[in-house]
């Protein structure tokens, strides 16, 4: 799939999903207009994050991965930011009026923000989201990076997610890194066969069996999209 493509399904993922279903009270794009003073709360997160992504692109795969941790546990209450949020935006924000703009939003509309400028497509977020107080261990439910399939479909399913909202989601994979000993097994030693996965693309596993050497003291990373490895 080509990168805008998948950015493409990821927006429409976004904007078919949005984990509305999550969240609490009436939620609607453009909440916070009026609310801080004569200030655009969105044109300030833009500016912020336009910044932030041209000093560093790997923003966009840091706050999509955010987000989804954010939004997948609890709903989008930014309770993965309990301990506080000391970025850029939330400061900015802070400066034009204090204690009303909830981190959960900024999360979600830094997100969008930095989604389209990397070339994905632009969506609307709707905001009026509180924060949550509670941030517990034990009810973090996100999905282990060795789930199969259908049990990453019975995961979103839990969520009132469907595998199309999955499939749309999953389109965020179309950025970022992932770590070798995440994928170590499956390249010589399925399990426990001593083998790759048989159900590999050989030529993959090759490419990716290079970049992952089996005894490598150091854990390389690998792009998530398999069409710049
Ligand atoms: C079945 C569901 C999912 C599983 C099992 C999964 C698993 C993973 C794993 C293992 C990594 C590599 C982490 C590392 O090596 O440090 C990763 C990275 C990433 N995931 Fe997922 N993920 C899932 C769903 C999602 C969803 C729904 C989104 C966003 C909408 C998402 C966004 C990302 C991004 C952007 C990265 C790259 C992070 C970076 O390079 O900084 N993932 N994911």
């Amino acid at each position: 799939m080509k990168v805008e493509a998948a950015f493409l399904t990821l927006a429409l993922g976004f904007i078919s999903v949005n984990f509305g279903g999550f969240c609490y009270g009436a939620l609607q794009v453009g909440f916070y207009r009026g609310k801080c003073g004569f200030a655009d709360v969105e044109a300030i997160v833009a500016g912020v994050i336009t910044a932030q992504f041209f000093r560093d692109p790997s923003t966009v795969a840091a706050l999509l991965r955010l987000q989804f941790h954010d939004c997948f546990v609890n709903g989008c209450d930014a309770s993965i930011l309990v301990d506080g949020i000391s970025n850029q935006a939330k400061i900015a924000v802070e400066n034009a009026c204090p204690g009303v703009v909830s981190c959960a939003d900024l999360i979600a509309i830094a997100t969008r923000d930095v989604v389209f400028l990397s070339g994905g497509g632009r969506y609307d977020v709707q905001t009026g989201r509180r924060d949550g107080l509670v941030s517990v261990a034990k009810n973090v439910s996100l999905p282990g990076p060795a789930i199969s399939v259908p049990e990453a479909i019975a995961a979103f399913s839990d969520k009132g997610l469907t595998v199309t909202d999955m499939v749309l989601l999953l389109g965020a994979h179309s950025v970022g890194f992932a770590h070798c000993s995440f994928i170590r097994d499956r390249l010589f030693n399925f399990e426990n066969t001593g083998r790759p996965d048989p159900s590999m693309d050989p030529f993959l596993a090759n490419i990716l069996g290079s970049r992952c050497p089996p005894f490598a003291t150091v854990d390389n990373t690998v792009n998530l999209d398999q069409k710049f490895i």
